[in-house]
């Protein structure tokens, strides 16, 4: 299925090549400060896969792998199939592998689903969400890592999971985002079909 579509009743899987892993669904929801719920926002997700490298980086992987664009339904919810993400060393062949050398720093983080949440009216959010068993949360090489981006993940075996074709352990993840009133914005587009393989997406 094409970025752009997507229902949490008709879960879309963002794995769009092949890309070991244990298999991921993710339940999103979208409040207001009140606790309402945000229908509507336009929800881009993207992140690496186990091997460390983003799709753009890896040409291994098919085009938007492990991104996918999504919209809160009436119940501010959005849904989605992947696999766990797993944490990566950012490049260390420029200034920041120098910095991060020179202040005895690993050049790993860990693992997380990158969030850009739009919504006319209110504040843009752009964040990452983090695991919660991952060994480098609190020596991040970007320093992004704040308790409340930490999403628990929950291990399920011997249990159905919401596609049958899954018959491993599987994991489920739940995160509310609350959105605040302000001024909505987006980044001007870098995605290009374009591969570039000097990209520093961490
Ligand atoms: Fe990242």
């Amino acid at each position: 299925m094409a970025p752009g579509q997507s229902d949490h009743e008709q879960r879309e899987s963002i794995v769009r090549s092949p890309t070991e892993g244990p298999p991921l669904f993710f339940t999103g929801r979208i409040v207001d400060t009140e606790g309402n719920a945000v229908a509507g926002a336009e929800v881009d997700i993207w992140h690496a896969s186990p091997a460390g490298l983003y799709e753009n980086q890896d040409p291994e992987q098919a085009e938007w792998n492990l991104r996918g664009k999504f919209f809160s339904d009436e119940e501010g919810v959005f849904a989605f199939r992947s696999i766990r993400p797993s944490g990566y060393p950012i490049p260390m062949d420029g200034p920041v592998g120098d910095l991060l050398t020179a202040l005895k720093r690993h050049p790993f983080r860990p693992a997380h689903l990158h969030a850009l949440i739009f919504k006319p009216g209110c504040k843009t959010i752009a964040s990452q969400l983090y695991s919660h068993d991952d060994p480098m949360l609190e020596t991040d090489a970007q320093f992004g890592v704040v308790q409340n981006l930490v999403g628990t993940y929950v291990r399920h075996e011997n249990e159905p999971a919401p596609d049958p074709d899954v018959t491993e352990p599987w994991y489920s993840l739940e995160f509310t985002f609350v959105v605040e009133p302000g001024e909505a914005w987006l980044p001007t587009p870098p995605v290009s079909a374009k591969r570039d393989t000097t990209s520093d997406s961490v």
